[in-house]
């Protein structure tokens, strides 16, 4: 009994794509996924360090292919589903992780700031995800794609309108692809962490506004990356075999604080 429960969460003869691998949330959850058995792509526009992950991966008995990849360009994407299969075959498993921000109050917001991360944000999870859903039809495999979204789909944050706007059409994308690919056996759900210290925060928790908001948290402080394997794995693996359309939040609880 045991060991089926346990089971269900091994990866064994997948290949799992990753977005934006070169860092942080990426970084770790290719590691995680390896841990689990999955053959790795690790995806990102910088590809010395996607190299640094990937042999350390092998060096763990686990297998990694690095790609350059940008989520905003069309061919770059295709290219490096080419490349996956190549090294692995198909695609079962999608992490639409890479994201940026950029701050910025909405009437002092450069068009530019706006479009780079709605582009990365949002157009590209659906781009990423349509070409990997598509190849994962025309093999009729079936597959997981998780959406990483953000509690800021649900709370507010000054400064962080195209960041909000970009993550909370995440939600209703990760909803919309479950939907539309559920009969083609694509469950896709999203994680939306709280707040982990990583590139993109910088050393906003540091600041005076960032320890203000860390109060705030019922649990008392930020996340640590290891604190998303356990979720992500549930949603990589055959563990959450009933689950599509599912937001998992993770974040100490922050966005059920009292108001
Ligand atoms: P990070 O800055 O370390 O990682 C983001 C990754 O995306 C980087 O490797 C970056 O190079 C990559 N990336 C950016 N633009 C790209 C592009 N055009 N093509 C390919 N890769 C690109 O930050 P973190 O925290 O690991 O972020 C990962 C995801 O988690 C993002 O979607 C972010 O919005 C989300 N997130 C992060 C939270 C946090 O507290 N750190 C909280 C909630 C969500």
């Amino acid at each position: 009994m045991q060991d089926d429960l346990l089971s269900q969460f091994d990866l064994s003869g997948k290949t799992a794509l990753v977005t934006g691998a070169s860092s942080g949330f990426g970084w770790h959850f290719s590691q995680v996924l390896a841990a689990a058995g999955a053959q790795i792509v690790a995806g990102a526009r910088r590809i010395e360090r996607l190299e640094t992950l990937c042999s350390g991966i092998g060096a763990n008995d686990g297998k990694a292919h690095p790609v350059q990849l940008d989520v905003t360009d069309a061919k770059s994407i295709g290219n490096a589903f080419d490349v996956a299969e190549a090294a692995f075959g198909t695609v079962d498993i999608l992490v639409n992780n890479a994201g940026i921000s950029r701050s910025g109050l909405l009437l002092d917001l450069q068009e530019e700031d706006w479009d780079a991360v709605l582009n990365t944000n949002l157009k590209a999870v659906w781009q990423v995800g349509s070409e990997a859903a598509s190849r994962m039809r025309s093999v009729s495999r079936g597959g997981s794609i998780i959406n990483v979204a953000s509690v800021l789909a649900f709370g507010t944050g000054k400064g962080l309108g195209s960041y909000m706007a970009a993550k909370a059409g995440v939600v209703q994308l990760t909803r919309a692809m479950a939907l539309e690919w559920a009969s083609a056996d694509i469950r896709v759900n999203a994680l939306a962490p709280g707040y982990f210290p990583t590139e993109i925060s910088g050393d906003f928790f540091s600041s005076a506004r960032g320890q203000e908001m860390i109060g705030r948290i019922p649990r008392r402080r930020v996340g640590e990356v290891n604190e998303l394997a356990g979720p992500l794995l549930l949603l990589a693996s055959g563990a959450s075999s009933y689950m599509t359309g599912s937001v998992v939040t993770v974040d100490g609880g922050h966005l059920c604080r009292t108001l």
